[in-house]
């Protein structure tokens, strides 16, 4: 059986209190903190940097910190985010000059290294650098905002990315993000996906356990 990740979103979290609200999703059965860095130029929205990646490990949060770099340019956040506890950095290709060097750069750091896919960004930035990659993460919504709807085009995207990692046999995790829920995560998982980002869906509920294991059960079935 797949081994799921559920990494909840903290950009749907309430930042003024963010060191709780990540003990607090974490004990409600989240395997991963997924951390939504965006710049006002490679996306129209801005959140927050490597000192609050800092802090969240100084606050003791032990479990693996998932950075998805919306910002342009990536090298020097790269570093940043490095030293700053992260464990996974994901970053856009179309945001990077050098897509092979800043995967390598992650890696050099001990980290490991994801590629972002914009809804309508093709497959083929993956070419030539699979055996760099830990984590394929799959946009399904335009990144920039939580709470957006679902791109079902994503599926047939899935679909192809599950391929090329398994035509490989190499040990990629497949990330989506964007307007995963309770309702549609079981089809996401059917279209080859193995670690889930939610934001609105876990922190827009009052009981984020109750929506975390709803997932899971439907990813069970
Ligand atoms: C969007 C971010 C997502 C976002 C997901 O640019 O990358 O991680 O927080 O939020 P939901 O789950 O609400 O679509
Ligand atoms: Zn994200």
């Amino acid at each position: 059986m797949t081994d799921f990740l559920i990494a909840p979103s903290i950009l749907s979290a309430n930042f003024a209190r963010l060191g709780d609200e990540v003990d607090a999703v974490l004990k409600a059965g989240a395997d991963v903190v997924h951390f939504d860095v965006m710049d006002n130029h490679f996306v129209p929205n801005l959140t927050i940097g490597p000192m609050v990646c800092k802090a969240l490990r100084e606050h003791g949060v032990t479990a693996p910190i998932d950075v998805h770099l919306m910002v342009q340019p990536v090298e020097r956040m790269i570093d940043e985010f490095a030293a700053a506890g992260a464990s996974i950095i994901s970053f856009h290709p179309e945001a990077a000059t050098h897509v092979d060097r800043c995967l390598q750069q992650i890696r050099d750091h001990g980290c490991q290294a994801g590629l972002v896919f914009n809804p309508a960004t093709p497959l083929h930035y993956l070419d030539y650098v699979m055996d760099k990659v830990d984590v394929i993460l799959l946009m399904s919504v335009n990144p920039g905002f939580g709470g957006q709807k679902f791109i079902p085009a994503t599926l047939d995207k899935l679909r192809e990315a599950r391929q090329r990692i398994d035509a490989r046999g190499l040990p990629i995790r497949l990330e989506i993000d964007g307007g995963v829920k309770t309702e549609n995560i079981a089809e996401i998982a059917a279209a080859g996906a193995d670690m889930f980002v939610a934001g609105s869906a876990i922190f827009n509920q009052p009981d984020y356990a109750q929506v975390i294991s709803a997932m899971r059960a439907e990813l069970a079935t």
